[in-house]
């Protein structure tokens, strides 16, 4: 592994990646007004939206589309719309929302006998976006050239994901360890998000935000000695490392005369992060921050243990949003938090004078997703003062950027060949006087993650 931001590089550096010395103020950067549009397009036609087509696309939860013959529901991702159903057989089509004869929504479609009709004037597609019968011209049933677009869809796990480019060139689905495990030993959940799908991931890379946003959690805990210190230490040092996946990410915090305290979490390219928690019973967790378009995003909390289903007390505390990645949902189905943008997240203003919660907002994902939605639906990155603690940050814009680049250039772009998406976010103390990539390594060979964890592949079932 290599580093991708080396902080010493970083400063005075013209890397078209990296963001520029703010003059004035030591240490500080910020990222250009072209980096920034690069960032924040996910449309067809933009560099980065085109990079992103190249991946699996979670789109939905199986639960929207039920059973077989299920009606259509609207699907919007990377600023492109989409009706999802599902056949007779139980096969799943996603087709691009607008029916090619006038453009009637598909949404208003009826599913019988396995395919979309349109109800304007009856043109009726089956899951591959074939027009199957065109009542209005009868003869052009069948033909190629009306196809309506439909997009490779993968179905597993509960959920339902969709190459959004050429489906005759989709590559493998990812090799999520989530997929692997039976039913029992899994949970997804969705929500709906207004804000840019990056700045809703950053929370996730950003350890200097714990001590803070989260503080009554480290609090609560406060006892426990290296909990005290992530209290203390609020300026980590972040260390990102290139991966086959994406970027490791490392927080160093120094615990003693010759000790270090090391979080690592991860950005699995290109939109899903691994975070640390602490995680006695092993479950794994894992977000995916889908772009929905420019301004909201589609977040999906996946849960999981490698080797157990999981208890009855995990899952009702998960689907209450009781974790630390699932908020707690409107019970209408609209799958959006009850905490929302709307009501000011119910913040808690008594509460926040007493510091519990501390921030006002009461649960710990309802709390990133106040601040990352309190910065408006998509910030301006150029008006960011970037300091030390933003390298992880930094790191996966970076990555993003170099994306974007090299698909333009026709290479090929990071974790796109199916690789294997297990990867261990784990806590531990070392010796500083050792690289911690030696104190993380041992602890892969001594099974001190969770099984399954810590190499691809391991522990499946
Ligand atoms: S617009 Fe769909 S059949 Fe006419
Ligand atoms: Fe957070």
């Amino acid at each position: 592994m290599t580093a991708v931001i080396d902080p010493a590089v970083t400063a005075g550096s013209t890397d078209p990646l990296l963001p520029a010395p703010v003059p004035g103020a030591p240490g500080v950067r910020r990222f250009s007004v072209q980096q920034h549009e690069v960032l924040a397009a996910v449309g067809p036609g933009t560099p980065l939206g085109e990079a992103l087509r190249n991946y699996w696309v979670p789109a939905l939860l199986s639960e929207e589309i039920p059973g077989p013959d299920a009606p259509p529901v609207r699907v919007r991702l990377l600023g492109e719309d989409f009706v999802a159903f599902r056949d007779s057989s139980g096969r799943v089509g996603v087709l691009a929302e607008h029916c090619n004869h006038r453009g009637a929504s598909l949404y208003l479609g009826r599913v019988a006998d396995g395919v979309v009709q349109c109800v304007y004037h009856g043109w009726t597609f089956d899951v591959d976006g074939r027009c199957v019968q065109a009542p209005t011209c009868p003869a052009l049933a069948g033909t190629e050239s009306l196809r309506q677009r439909a997009c490779a869809v993968h179905e597993a796990g509960g959920l339902v994901m969709v190459f959004l480019g050429d489906p005759d060139n989709a590559p493998p689905p990812p090799d999520l360890g989530f997929l692997c495990v039976p039913d029992g030993a899994r949970y997804a959940a969705k929500r709906v998000q207004p804000c840019h799908w990056l700045q809703a991931l950053e929370a996730d890379t950003d350890s200097a935000h714990v001590a803070y946003l989260h503080r009554e959690d480290l609090l609560a805990g406060a006892a426990d000695r290296l909990t005290g210190i992530m209290l203390e230490q609020t300026d980590p040092e972040l260390v990102a490392d290139t991966t086959e996946y994406g970027l490791m990410l490392a927080a160093l915090r120094p615990s003693g005369a010759d000790a270090e305290y090391v979080r690592i979490n991860h950005w699995l390219a290109p939109w899903y992060t691994v975070v640390p928690a602490s995680n006695p019973a092993g479950l794994i967790g894992l977000h995916a921050w889908v772009p929905v378009d420019d301004h909201h995003s589609l977040i999906f909390g996946l849960m999981w243990h490698p080797t157990r289903d999981l208890t009855a007390g995990e899952r009702a505390a998960m689907m209450q949003g009781r974790t630390g990645i699932f908020p707690e949902l409107l019970p209408d189905g609209s799958y959006r938090a009850r905490r929302h943008p709307g009501n000011d997240f119910l913040i808690d203003r008594a509460g926040q004078a007493l510091g519990a919660p501390w921030s006002g907002v009461v649960g710990n994902q309802e709390q990133d997703d106040a601040i990352t939605s309190s910065m408006g639906t998509a910030y301006d990155r150029t008006r960011e003062n970037l300091v030390g603690t933003d390298d992880a940050v930094i790191a996966v814009r970076a990555a993003l950027l170099g994306m974007a680049r090299d698909h333009a250039a026709g290479l090929p772009t990071v974790g796109t060949a199916g690789l294997g998406f297990d990867v261990p976010s784990v806590f531990f103390e070392h010796d500083r006087t050792a690289d911690f990539r030696d104190g993380l390594a041992e602890r892969y060979r001594d099974g001190q993650v969770p099984a399954g964890a810590g190499q691809k592949g391991a522990g499946r079932r």
